[in-house]
């Protein structure tokens, strides 16, 4: 991959191609490119350059991200009260050491204070000082589904933030800054609802079995078959929880001797399977490609450690939207890698699938890429489709072989059929298939993609 220069535009601001091998801003983010001015045109078209030439055609469409930078003052301001607060935190344990001031929290047991300290790490120093005094800020009851707005039950504290009493008063209509539901589905009326209920007098609410056993219901098989359409794949397998999806099936994929190269953003379940898996793991700048090929190259040359065998398998991991920077994966990037080195790719869309793409279809989607360079596709209910669980989705071999490996598909309960039900409502919705024109709103414009 060849290095190439950055732009600079006229106002100041930096605006760098999102090539391997170009100069990136931190972690390889493209920035600022939003405004549609005419030195953000000249960037837009080396970008298309870029992508169709670096990818062998696969994508064609000018890739913009843009961040907010957070503001000088903000910042030093916001380190100058942490830094005051841990002060007075430190002055504040003082006093509680010696009894002068009372402690509401967790600590060490008269009994117990020869053994090693269990409450003295940092968490415990923060959450003391500093999380206490401000926890209300954020941190309230809710009292209704999570809709774009919601109820909050009132409530008061009497010794700033150690207890709360509730007065009994609801706050109406406040907008709801931190629910996933995006496309407004987890409602408690309306057809999803209604469908789920329908289902829940039919076949109850516990399946009190895995699918393995005696829990293998029509629906079950309805849903899968319904996602693998939806994603326009071979084959698809549901799972109960998301987070159990990602950490219970990596371990059946991949193993010891195999080398798994991970973003250094990945969501806690995809570490966690990773490190339950055995293999070995090597992180990569989250969605920087120079820093992903350095280390497919180094795994392809020098192989395992010590013995120099070449490793059994590599597998990518990645996200399709990182959920805490709202960064998408630059998947034709990844993909080209991928099949260069001759490693497979494990894409969650936990955040993408339903939101992103002119059909919701995730960030596959998005790019207008196909489905099955993408080696195993995973996906959560949870967001999109307001109800829980998970999926994979890919070929069907590697299907029939999870339905036999994977813990959570031999060992766990199989999915409620309200949830399923509501999963099959809402995305046929989003796919136009349950009579109505609902789903259309979803769906993106192509003419507008360009300009997201
Ligand atoms: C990227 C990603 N994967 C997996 C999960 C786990 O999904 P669930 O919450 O459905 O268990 C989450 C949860 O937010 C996530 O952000």
């Amino acid at each position: 991959m060849t290095e190439s220069s950055a732009n600079k535009p006229a106002n100041g601001e930096v605006c760098h191609r999102t090539t391997n091998g170009v100069k990136p801003c931190r972690n390889g983010f493209v920035k600022n490119h939003y405004q549609q001015q005419q030195h953000q045109k000249s960037c837009y078209l080396e970008e298309k350059v870029y992508h169709i030439a670096s990818n062998g055609g696969l994508y064609s469409r000018p890739f913009l991200e843009s961040f907010e930078q957070t503001p000088m003052l903000v910042a030093v301001l916001t380190y100058m009260g942490y830094g005051i607060l841990t002060i007075f935190g430190y002055l504040r344990d003082f006093l509680r050491d010696w009894k002068i001031e009372k402690c509401h929290i967790a600590r060490e047991r008269e009994e117990q204070k020869d053994f090693v300290p269990l409450y003295q790490d940092f968490e415990n120093f923060y959450t003391r000082n500093l999380y206490m005094r401000i926890r209300d800020s954020w941190n309230r009851p809710i009292c209704s589904v999570p809709g774009a707005k919601v109820d909050l039950v009132e409530r008061a504290s009497p010794d700033y933030n150690w207890t709360f009493e509730y007065t009994g008063r609801v706050v109406r209509d406040v907008i709801n800054m931190g629910s996933y539901n995006y496309l407004g589905f987890a409602e408690n009326k309306g057809m999803c609802a209604e469908s789920a209920a329908t289902v829940t007098e039919c076949y109850g609410v516990g399946v009190a079995s895995t699918r393995q056993e005696m829990g293998n219901l029509d629906r079950h098989r309805d849903l899968e078959e319904l996602v693998a359409r939806f994603l326009g794949v071979e084959s698809a397998m549901a799972f109960g929880m998301g987070f159990a999806t990602n950490s219970m099936n990596i371990p059946a994929i991949i193993g010891k001797g195999s080398l798994i190269l991970s973003d250094e953003l990945n969501h806690a379940s995809l570490v966690l399977g990773a490190r339950l898996s055995g293999a070995t793991i090597r992180v990569f700048k989250h969605n920087n490609m120079q820093s992903l090929e350095k280390l497919l190259r180094d795994a392809i040359i020098h192989g395992q450690p010590r013995t120099h065998r070449p490793w059994r398998k590599i597998l990518i991991v990645v996200e399709g939207i990182y959920s805490m920077e709202g960064s998408i994966v630059r998947l034709p990037e990844v993909i080209a890698l991928k099949k260069r080195y001759k490693a497979y790719l494990y894409l969650d869309e936990a955040h993408s699938i339903g939101a992103l793409g002119p059909q919701g279809r995730g960030v596959v989607d998005y790019f207008g890429l196909d489905p099955r360079d993408v080696d195993i596709l995973m996906g959560t209910f949870t967001k999109s489709f307001g109800a829980a669980g998970g999926y994979i989705a890919g070929r069907k071999d590697l299907m029939d072989y999870l339905r036999t490996h994977s813990h959570s598909a031999v060992y766990a309960t199989s999915m409620s059929p309200p949830v399923v039900e509501q999963i099959i409502a809402s995305m046929k919705c989003i796919m136009g298939e349950d009579g109505t024109t609902i789903g259309e709103a979803f769906v993106i414009h192509p003419a507008l993609i360009s300009f997201l």
